[in-house]
């Protein structure tokens, strides 16, 4: 049985009734397969599964899309029944910030500004903001988030170490369509042919995968992978593509490594990334 909770005070008092491990999967709602995938991998690893919804205004900016995002709560229930959620957690923005905005925030650091930060000022402080709210909530052992969201998910990472935040972060692999789409809550925005230059991201991140199995170095990695995205559907516009350290450390690449891409597609912005594996150079 899911039960629906909406304040702090029924979130308590399901978590207090919760015996063993407890973990969390944090999400915005409009859940697909990807946030499924999220659900079953902590239905598997934790006693007690609680997810959150809310829709994150602190994570907004004032151009951005936090009116037209996708609330379907009845969708959303019958996803986390499905997946043996225990408790969703879906409170209001009242609920949430009952002082109005918070004058205190966490500052994600230099990493927060780079990459998605660059295009998105702010969105890290309000990302983490919330996440350090959510877990102080529901205080989780264990806290799930997907590789969909890299940048989201080093920097939770780096909050609970150097924040000592109680909690062991895990990382879930990115669900694909078929065709190599990554899943994700704004794909509902794109049109036919929209979805088809979408199709340039996983593209790109494909070829920089076969090149470095081929043993090219960085440079002739991330040139595949520029020459995949160019080659693809008309239609994406190009952000950020970068290859960077796993941990999102600046500095040269060497071994593992992560090739991070990010996209306009008409007023729709898309993120993807994939591990990378470098041959040592002779
Ligand atoms: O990844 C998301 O859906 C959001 O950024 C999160 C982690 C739920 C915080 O609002």
């Amino acid at each position: 049985m899911t039960e629906l909770v909406h304040t702090r005070k029924e979130l308590a008092a399901a978590r207090d009734g919760m015996k063993g491990t407890v973990g969390v999967v944090m999400t915005m709602g409009a859940l697909h397969s990807g946030h499924e995938t999220l659900l079953r991998a902590a239905r598997e690893q934790a006693d007690h599964v609680i997810v959150t919804i809310f829709v994150n205004p602190l994570q907004f900016g004032p151009n951005e899309d936090f009116d037209r995002y996708p609330r379907t709560l009845d969708g959303d229930l019958e996803v986390c029944r499905r997946a043996g959620a225990d408790v969703v957690f879906a409170p209001s923005v009242a609920e949430m910030y009952p002082d109005g905005q918070p004058r205190v925030r966490v500052n994600p650091g230099q990493l927060g500004e780079d990459l998605e930060g660059q295009s998105r000022p702010g969105f890290f402080h309000g990302v983490l903001t919330v996440v350090l709210k959510l877990l102080q909530l529901t205080r989780p052992d264990l806290a799930f988030f997907g590789e969909k969201d890299y940048q989201q998910l080093t920097l939770v990472r780096r909050m609970a170490r150097d924040l000592d935040v109680p909690v062991a972060v895990v990382g879930v692999p990115t669900v694909r369509e078929p065709d190599g789409l990554a899943l994700s809550s704004r794909n509902r925005y794109l049109s036919a042919p929209e979805r088809q230059a979408a199709l340039s991201l996983s593209a790109a991140l494909r070829a920089g995968v076969a090149a470095a199995k081929q043993g090219r170095d960085a440079g002739a990695v991330l040139a595949a992978a520029h020459r995949a995205f160019d080659s693809g559907t008309p239609g994406a516009q190009l952000d950020y593509l970068v290859l960077t350290d796993p941990d999102l450390e600046p500095g040269p690449v060497t071994g593992p490594a992560r090739l991070l891409i990010a996209a306009w597609v008409g007023t729709t912005r898309l993120i993807d990334n994939a591990a990378i594996q470098l041959a040592p150079q002779s």
